[in-house]
């Protein structure tokens, strides 16, 4: 039975792309823990270098209040900007994180996902320049603010200029995927609010597409004003991971795949809503071979994300938690197979359980007249 569960747990989570990097915090990820990272010593799923004198603790903060409550993060990030975040020298305030990984996340067509999010407490400062989440040659950011005048407009640019905008209106929580082709060098946005799913809100431009895999900013730069304001400004973040297409447009179907236990307990509805999202290209991965495959191989999240596109959510969900890439993490890793199997294994009653199955294969048969969804591959395991 437990394989039988697992198999019907896998299309569920194979339809949207690999996660090639994840920034999804775990129940137990603390500042300490980001802390830790150094050039030296480059554990966890990011690396803290750009920020100013302080104490780590006065720049970062974990917790579960810190992220949107849709997303599937155990815990979201705080990151602070205040008087003291001269980094380098520099006349910019920074507080930055960035990737730790060896995947390459600059080639391709991948979706760059954060949620971000500020309360009235240390609101940011709308008479300054703030640029969010960029890249080092800023082919694509999100803006806030302007110089001298204020302006409480959360806009986003590619090449350095605007092609959507919002009034940044403090609690509510605003989610975006870069929709980037670093080949054929167009750039894209998806957003939604709240627990809303994704929506394309701006179709790919042309922009420099460019990255190192190691020069996507997740944090806040400020520009020097006309006046200084040494004030903290809280942004918050969660949901930060790099997926293959096809996109994930619901918000929470990703997670760490840690100790939270909730990467791989997709319900069948959640897996419905997700297939309707998704393209198929990656469903032939399901057959039992494959579901292996992806099993042994995931735990090491270089090579799961090498396999793409045929690697399974399994494998990425599992690629996506550097957070457990650190040593002294990996051992909180449930397998995921095992942990898929762990949600289905107990429905409360069978009828229950039945009606998850319906769920899926209805998903499923929807989709087998759009060419590469073969729904009799999942019936005849029925
Ligand atoms: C989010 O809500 C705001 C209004 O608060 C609206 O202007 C904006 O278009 C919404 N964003 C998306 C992506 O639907």
């Amino acid at each position: 039975m437990q394989s039988l569960i697992t198999l019907l747990a896998l299309p569920a989570s194979t339809l949207a792309g690999s996660v090639l990097w994840s920034g999804i915090s775990d129940s137990s990820l603390t500042v300490d823990d980001i802390d830790k990272w150094s050039w030296s010593n480059q554990v966890g799923a990011w690396q803290w270098y750009i920020h100013g004198s302080g104490e780590t603790s006065e720049y970062l903060g974990i917790s579960s209040e810190f992220k949107n409550p849709a997303a599937a993060d155990a815990q979201g990030l705080r990151i602070t900007i205040d008087g003291t975040s001269f980094w380098n020298g520099q006349t910019m305030e920074r507080s930055e994180l960035i990737p730790q990984t060896k995947v390459n996340l600059g080639s391709g067509h991948l979706y760059y996902h954060f949620s971000l999010s500020t309360k009235e407490t240390n609101p940011p400062n709308p008479s300054f320049e703030h640029q969010i989440a960029f890249f080092e040659s800023h082919f694509t950011e999100l803006k806030y603010g302007a110089s001298g005048a204020s302006d409480n407009t959360l806009s986003w640019n590619a090449d350095g200029k605007s092609h959507w905008s919002v009034q940044l209106e403090a609690g509510n929580w605003y989610n975006f995927a870069y929709d980037i082709d670093f080949d054929s060098k167009n750039v894209g946005l998806w957003a939604s609010n709240g627990s809303e799913p994704l929506t394309q809100v701006v179709a790919p431009v042309s922009a420099s597409t460019s990255s190192n895999s190691a020069d996507w900013h997740v944090g806040q730069l400020r520009l020097p004003g006309s006046k200084s304001d040494d004030a903290a400004e809280d942004w918050f973040w969660s949901g930060v991971y790099v997926e293959e297409g096809p996109i994930t447009t619901e918000i929470g179907s990703r997670s760490s795949g840690s100790s939270s236990g909730s990467s791989s307990s997709i319900s069948a509805s959640s897996a419905a809503t997700s297939a309707t999202a998704s393209a198929p290209s990656t469903v032939q991965s399901v057959a039992p071979t494959e579901s292996t495959r992806a099993t042994t191989t995931s735990a090491d999240p270089a090579t799961a994300a090498t396999q793409s596109p045929v690697s399974t959510t399994v494998s990425s969900s599992m690629a996506a938690s550097p957070s457990t890439a650190a040593p002294t993490k990996s051992t909180e890793v449930a397998t995921p197979t095992s942990s898929s199997a762990a949600a289905f294994a107990s429905p409360t009653s069978a009828a229950e359980f039945l009606t998850d199955i319906r769920a899926l294969l209805n998903v499923l048969l929807s989709r087998s007249g759009s060419g590469s969804v073969h729904a009799r591959d999942f019936t005849r395991y029925l």
